[in-house]
């Protein structure tokens, strides 16, 4: 299974789905390949945000090797699902599609725990610490339904 995590600026929602998901194949030892990408040009090459890598820290997931790149039309090719964090992420990734497959494999990544509500992952990147700890939370629990429904 290859699965993409796609957020606007792949610097704080993306990069902790994508490091989530990583460490929990890695214990499992799953033949899964796991990357992130945003949609926006603004952090390319950039680390993580501080306050993502640092709550991420805390529960004992390193994000400090990842690094922002923008997500492009050939991610389709290459990956089985691509999880979204909101429905702006959704609009642009599908925005980029070019065909009927290519949209099938586009989701929002909360309808995995809150099947059909069409629910988005907050962005932190203007809140609190409040709020990145809110974002681990529903990340950790998406990404272990995630682990559970493909294996
Ligand atoms: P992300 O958060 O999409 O979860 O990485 C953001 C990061 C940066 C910006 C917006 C959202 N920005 O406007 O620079």
């Amino acid at each position: 299974m290859k699965i993409l995590m796609v957020c606007l600026g792949n610097i704080c929602r993306s990069p902790l789905a994508d490091g989530l998901m990583r460490q929990k194949v890695a214990q499992k030892q799953l033949d899964f390949e796991i990357d992130s990408a945003g949609t926006a040009n603004y952090h390319i090459g950039s680390q993580a945000d501080k306050r993502m890598i640092a709550t991420a820290k805390k529960y004992g997931v390193d994000l400090s090797t990842l690094r922002a790149r923008q997500f492009e039309v050939n991610d389709f090719d290459k990956f089985d699902i691509i999880y979204v964090m909101d429905k702006s992420n959704l609009q642009n990734v599908n925005r980029l599609s070019r065909s009927e497959n290519d949209k099938l494999k586009v989701k929002l990544i909360l309808n995995e725990i809150y099947p059909g509500e069409h629910q988005e992952v907050p962005d932190p990147y203007y809140g609190t610490q409040n709020d990145f700890e809110e974002v681990f939370e529903l990340l950790d629990k998406t990404t272990n339904s995630i682990l559970e429904k493909y294996t």
